[in-house]
């Protein structure tokens, strides 16, 4: 069987946000910034000394772009993604967060913007030991409270076959491969039809088959619901898909570039 064919994975529950694609369709120029990040820099303390691993970054995402972050190892992607996500504090510098400066929030408020906006592909998947693949799949939802069980489980089996994965979903994480454990993940990312999607080399562990079917997943969000994409990636063919790339080397943004003019 093929993995995925089409992606219907938002039948059942269809997404409030306004998407890109409907501001297109209605001919409205000017598209809705979802992700806005000024000078920011996260240094470290290390051995007494300060460590600037991220330096002066500013860009500015629209809702709906797919935007890939490369560079080399070490040179602050899944730092940046990390800060852009609200899931750490930057050294200075400001994010705004569909609307929301994250400083300004308390870490309630952070949790409610996580949980009913944006998805997470961890780089190590974070998935949780003691739940089965599916139970892994259903938590986002499931923190939302008051939510039809039975309904989350069909849609939580529903991700996870499209990602290839319906005859495992009783699997512990530790009965699963790095890959399966990533897709699980990524079928994760998706339960709660976020508006803003981070993926942190989301085909890192997965073979060449399995890496093009994640990107297709991931690519049919966002043409046909408007999902913002943020991914960083090694992956050529990921990053080519993207609209837009940044470049990070040493903790600084050297290019940003449409994904058609760039030769990466
Ligand atoms: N908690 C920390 N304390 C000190 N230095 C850190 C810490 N976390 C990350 N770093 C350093 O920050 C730099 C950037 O790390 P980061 O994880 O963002 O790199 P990356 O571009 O994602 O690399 P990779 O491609 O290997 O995942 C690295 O040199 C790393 O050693
Ligand atoms: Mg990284």
């Amino acid at each position: 069987m093929p993995m995925l064919q089409t992606l219907n994975i938002h039948t059942t529950s269809s997404p409030t946000f306004p998407t890109s694609l409907s501001i297109v369709s209605k001919g409205n120029p000017v598209p809705n910034t979802i992700l806005e990040v000024t000078q920011l820099t996260r240094q470290y303390q290390v051995g007494g000394r300060h460590l600037t691993v991220l330096h002066d970054a500013s860009f500015t995402i629209n809702e709906g772009e797919s935007v890939a972050i490369i560079g080399p190892s070490g040179s602050g992607k899944s730092t940046l993604l990390g800060l852009c996500a609200g899931l750490d504090q930057p050294t200075s510098g400001n994010v705004r967060l569909v609307n929301q400066d994250i400083a300004r929030m308390n870490e309630d408020e952070r949790a409610v913007l996580r949980r009913d906006k944006l998805g997470f592909v961890f780089q190590a998947f974070q998935l949780l030991p003691t739940l089965t693949a599916l139970e892994n799949v259903m938590v986002p939802m499931e923190m939302r409270g008051k939510q039809n069980t039975h309904k989350l489980a069909e849609r939580a089996t529903e991700l996870l076959n499209q990602v290839g994965l319906g005859e495992r979903l009783d699997h512990y994480p530790v009965q699963l491969s790095g890959g399966e454990q990533q897709r699980v993940a990524i079928a994760r990312a998706f339960m709660n039809d976020p508006a803003l999607l981070f993926a942190d080399e989301p085909t890192g562990n997965l073979d060449t088959a399995t890496g093009k079917t994640i990107v297709s997943l991931l690519f049919d969000l966002n043409e046909h619901h408007g999902t913002t994409l943020v991914l960083v990636t090694h992956d050529d063919e990921l990053a080519s898909k993207a609209t837009r790339i940044i470049r990070l080397q040493a903790g600084k943004i050297i290019t940003e570039t449409n994904a058609s003019s760039s030769s990466y």
